[in-house]
């Protein structure tokens, strides 16, 4: 068996070429090997927080932990004048996983569309061919009470959103403001094939959760719509199992505020998704609490859902968990390491059990927790559950 010292090496927090190496303590089972790319506002912050839980699974289970941070968004602009530079992309193609803080910068809003921040996420989505955008929204039965809806509405509120995520209309062409004319135009476009095979997703996630899936669309306006609805209803003949139904993506909106706890697997378009996504997050409590994973190419792509949130950028009270839940994805889906995936999730838990809460979490009379406070109490809950599973096994080892 292999054993490794363990090595910690601080990356530079600017200049990001530096690389972190984290070896775990014990046994080496697997190679967590990601590109951190921790963006603008929050993510800087998001992602110190990420690759601190990450060094405590790596520790917890001997892992071995390469986390290697890359320049994207606003602040690869500033210093690259590009807001998603080659090296970064070349670092990302080459993979195995990428975890993303968040990009946008409000000094960015004057710049052409292909230099802003948010182009380094819509090409990179591309280019790693990341599809698939899975984002779950349960709600913590400890942040029932801040739910934006009623507890009694609320409670038990445990779906997926799964959203097409390099098509439609962010993507079609032509786009832009038309020359020599006062009209400016994006384009909805969907093949058949992009549908389908987001649709095989949900569908076979569906199959692995409660066994229901709503489509949601804009059919009684939109000819894209028609098509989706279509293919959607073919493809479910591959699968008997699951029900499915369609609703428009207004009532859809409704429906998710009034009566959350119908949905189990939303299957929806690029744009659809990234609005209903926001509006889980007010569900479960605070944009700050969702996770998602973008699959579909050989490498995934790991983001918390919320932005740069420059209203508290640089305060170090962003809150951690979107990121760490995101990690945890990542360990599942990029690294098939369930059972650290769940001690990191069941770590989240414990500590929210335990009372602590960042400040979009706690009510305005509560006490509340900074960035690293609640991050170091994660790490550490990692660590008993670590140290929990090494005990079970020394118990059934002869
Ligand atoms: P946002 O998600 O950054 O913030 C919305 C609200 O939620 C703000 O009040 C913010 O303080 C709060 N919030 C978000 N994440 C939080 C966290 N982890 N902890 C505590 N509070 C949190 O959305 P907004 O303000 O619309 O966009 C800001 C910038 O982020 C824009 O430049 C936008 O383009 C960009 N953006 C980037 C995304 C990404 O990188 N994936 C996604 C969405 C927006
Ligand atoms: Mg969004």
């Amino acid at each position: 068996m292999c054993w490794r010292k363990r090595i910690w090496r601080v990356p530079r927090t600017s200049g990001a070429s530096s690389e972190l190496f984290v070896l775990g303590c014990g046994p080496i089972v697997a190679h967590i090997d990601v590109v951190a790319l921790a963006g603008d506002g929050i993510g800087p912050e998001v992602t110190e927080a990420v690759t601190r839980v990450l060094g405590g699974v790596a520790s917890a289970y001997g892992h071995e932990l390469t986390v290697r941070p890359h320049d994207v968004g606003w602040s690869a602009y500033e210093r690259h004048g590009t807001p998603l530079p080659d090296t970064t992309l070349e670092a990302c193609v080459r993979g195995p996983a990428v975890f993303l803080g968040a990009v946008g910068d409000p000094r960015a809003d004057g710049l052409s569309p292909e230099k802003r921040p948010e182009a380094a996420l819509l090409q990179l989505r591309r280019e790693l061919g990341c599809f698939a955008n899975l984002r779950p929204a349960k709600i913590d039965e400890q942040l029932v009470g801040i739910s934006a809806l009623k507890p009694e509405v609320a409670v038990g509120t445990d779906l997926v959103i799964v959203r097409e995520l390099t098509g439609g209309i962010y993507y079609g062409t032509p786009r832009g403001a038309e020359a020599g004319s006062d009209r400016t135009v994006n384009t909805l476009v969907y093949t058949e094939f992009e549908v389908e095979r987001i649709a095989r997703i949900a569908f076979e996630m569906a199959g692995r959760r409660r066994g229901r899936l709503t489509s949601i669309d804009k059919a009684n306006v939109l000819e894209v719509s028609q098509l989706w609805r279509a293919v959607v209803d073919r493809v479910a003949g591959d699968y008997p199992d699951v029900s499915v139904g369609h609703m428009f993506v207004d009532r859809a909106a409704m429906e998710l505020i009034t009566a959350p706890t119908q949905f189990d697997v939303v299957l929806t378009s690029n744009l659809f998704g990234d609005i209903l996504s926001d509006e889980a997050g007010a569900i479960c409590g605070s944009l700050g609490l969702l996770a998602s994973a973008s699959v579909g190419g050989e490498v995934g792509l790991y983001e918390p859902v919320h932005g740069s949130a420059p209203d508290i950028a640089g305060q170090g009270i962003a809150n951690p968990i979107g990121g760490i839940r995101s990690a945890a994805l990542m360990l599942s889906h990029s690294f098939d390491l369930q059972s650290e995936a769940r001690a990191l999730e069941d770590a989240v838990t414990t500590v929210l059990a335990g009372g602590l809460r960042t400040p979009d979490l706690a009510g305005p009379n509560d006490a509340s927790v900074n960035t690293s406070a609640f991050t170091d109490a994660v790490v550490e809950a990692v660590a008993l559950g670590g140290a929990r599973v090494g005990a079970a096994s020394a118990e059934v080892s002869p």
